[in-house]
């Protein structure tokens, strides 16, 4: 990996640390390890065709997925979160109890109050670390790696651990086949810190546009329209969305974010080594690989085995990347979201 010059959290904000000589804009935070963790059920589409009306064949040429994880009834959201953020804790060599920030990017709380990243916080043994929960739709991830980044940068916090865990299947509607055949659970952590590490966090873009909210959206359970039996009845409490906008919405949006994040730090399409998107429909990657004009190689894809996780799909990507060899030192990946709100975001990290 290339050498990058180590510093104190806070010391020297506007960093003159440099790729290949050209000026990136973040001080130095490194991706110290990484870790992710799936239940154990898995919920393939022969399943779901005993389920709704539709088809493997169908699910597979429109969305690439063949199966998902699901999670016991005895778990929720911090429990995947919990075993990522293990995982990503002994990649780093940092034990629960130095830890002292904890970012939790969810869509499914365990419960609307308290913040679910305290059942985390709890359950690691982690008594130092502060924390909150982000919720950006399947944006949320990058938010929160930006987040932590900033405030290890801005000299708060010397370390943080960040999770993105989702269990979708709680808020899925399995009697309608447009949605259920996309969503799975699943959790992905990343530590960083200031130190050596194998990634180094160089930049962000992140952004939303609330006049797409209608777009993706759970009706019900929140104090726009309390839980009630009515909105019960009415199956409200489940996730709708416009699948056709979406998918438009996305394709776009990876391509402009991939261009203006490679652009704005002084870089070409041909320096980017691994594209790591938000895991939504194989379709989707697809289209946006051919929009980019890069080869199969160069965008990660494993939508196929955990359909879409929201918060988790990225670092869950990106740990599989790590463990597969497909990260190397030096290689500059972007990570790329989008979701509902409608938000976006990327970050470009260098391995
Ligand atoms: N099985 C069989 N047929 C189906 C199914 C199914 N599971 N779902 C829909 N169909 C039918 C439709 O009813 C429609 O039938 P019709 O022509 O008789 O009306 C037909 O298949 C085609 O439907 P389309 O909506 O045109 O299918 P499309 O190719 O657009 O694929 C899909 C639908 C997969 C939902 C796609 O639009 C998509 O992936 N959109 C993006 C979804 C997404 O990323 N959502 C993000 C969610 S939010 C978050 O990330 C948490």
């Amino acid at each position: 990996m290339k050498e990058t010059p180590a510093k104190k959290p806070g010391e020297d904000p506007a960093s003159e640390a440099s790729l290949d000589g050209k000026p990136y804009r973040s001080p130095v935070v490194a991706v110290l390890g990484v870790g992710s963790y799936t239940p154990e059920r898995v919920l393939n589409n022969e399943d779901l065709e005993r389920m709704v009306d539709t088809s493997d064949e169908w699910i597979v040429t429109r969305t690439g997925i063949r199966e998902r994880h699901i999670i016991s009834e005895e778990q929720a959201t911090s429990d995947l979160g919990i075993e990522a953020g293990k995982r990503a804790l002994a990649q780093a060599g940092l034990s629960a109890g130095e830890l002292e920030l904890i970012l939790l990017a969810t869509a499914t709380p365990d419960q609307i109050t308290p913040a679910t990243v305290c059942h985390i916080q709890r359950e690691l043994g982690a008594p130092r670390a502060a924390g909150f929960d982000m919720n950006a739709a399947c944006t949320g991830f990058v938010n929160a790696l930006m987040t932590g980044h900033q405030l290890i940068a801005g000299g708060g916090f010397a370390n943080a651990l960040i999770i993105g865990a989702d269990a979708l299947s709680t808020i899925t509607d399995y009697e309608d086949r447009e949605s259920c055949v996309l969503f799975g659970d699943g959790a992905g952590a990343l530590v960083i810190g200031a130190g050596d590490g194998p990634g180094v966090v160089m930049d962000h873009i992140v952004g939303m546009d609330g006049t797409g909210a209608e777009m993706i959206r759970v009706n019900a359970g929140g104090s726009r329209q309390p839980a009630s039996h009515e909105t019960i009845e009415r199956r409200e409490h489940f996730l709708r969305m416009d699948g056709r906008k979406v998918f438009r919405f996305a394709v776009a949006k990876i391509c402009e974010l991939v261009e203006e994040v490679t652009t704005r730090n002084g870089l070409s399409l041909d320096d980017i080594d691994l594209i790591v998107p938000h895991q939504a429909n194989l379709r989707i990657l697809e289209a946006a690989r051919r929009g980019l004009g890069l080869d199969a190689d160069r965008v990660m894809a494993n939508v196929d085995r955990y359909g879409n996780t929201s918060n988790a799909s990225i670092p869950l990507a990106l740990d599989e990347a790590a463990r597969e060899g497909r990260l190397q030192p030096g290689m500059l990946v972007i990570l790329v979201a989008f979701g509902g709100g409608l938000t976006w975001g990327a970050t470009l990290l260098r391995w």
